[in-house]
């Protein structure tokens, strides 16, 4: 069998997605192992997660550190001793540094909760609400150096309600994240993922 890629995922909170893609695994869905879990928040639910499921997990509190980059050399420096392959955001609240980005060359990831280039930072779902639009829905896409802005893996759209909230719309668009964060990285396994300048090809399967 081949080996099975290897996945590095950095969180800071409630980790669904890291649950999500935790039971794909288990499943069978997802051909891919979790070899380390970090979180740049000690009290982060998704910790919880992992332990549960025997992931290895690390607190690595950016305030220990003196700047962004130096961080970032620690995580790149825990990822590459795991010989972690594809680096997946998952609510993770830092933004990176060309340390990590020059050590993964579009093999990180990230999902965002709205239809990318519309809403992107924090409060994409509240962003929605607030302009109006009808639909939003969420992207996954790998990361460069700009925020949200790298080519567009995924994308899926969900309505919105004339009266949703943040949380309402939150809740109906995370159920879609927690569906298209595993395939987004089955077709990365796959070797079906083709990236030309900023535009992602998915070739047909084999
Ligand atoms: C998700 O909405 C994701 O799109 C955004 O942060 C949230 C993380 O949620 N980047 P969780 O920690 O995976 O539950």
């Amino acid at each position: 069998m081949a080996d099975l890629l290897k996945l590095g995922v950095l969180i800071s909170g409630n980790g669904s997605n890291l649950q999500s893609i935790i039971d794909n695994i288990e499943k069978g869905s997802l051909k891919a192992i979790i070899k380390i879990v970090i979180s740049n928040n000690p009290d982060a639910y998704g910790l919880t997660r992992a332990k549960k499921h025997g992931i290895p997990f690390i607190v690595l509190k950016h305030t220990n550190f003196k700047n962004k980059e130096d961080f970032d050399s620690e995580l790149v420096r825990i990822l590459k001793s795991n010989n972690v392959d594809l680096v997946i955001l998952a609510g993770f609240m830092r933004i990176l540094t060309s340390v990590l980005l020059k050590a993964f060359p579009h093999k990180i990831m990230n999902i965002h909760p709205a239809l990318l280039p519309s809403f992107p930072g924090i409060h994409g779902q509240k962003q929605a609400v607030d302009y109006g639009v009808k639909i939003s829905g969420c992207t996954v896409h790998f990361v460069d150096e700009g925020i949200d802005t790298g080519p567009i893996i995924i994308q899926r759209a969900v309505q919105v309600l004339d009266d949703d909230t943040e949380e309402t719309l939150a809740a109906r668009i995370l159920k879609e994240e927690h569906r298209i964060y595993p395939q987004a990285i089955q077709l990365f396994t796959d070797g079906r993922i083709e990236i030309n300048g900023r535009k992602v090809r998915i070739k047909a399967e084999k």
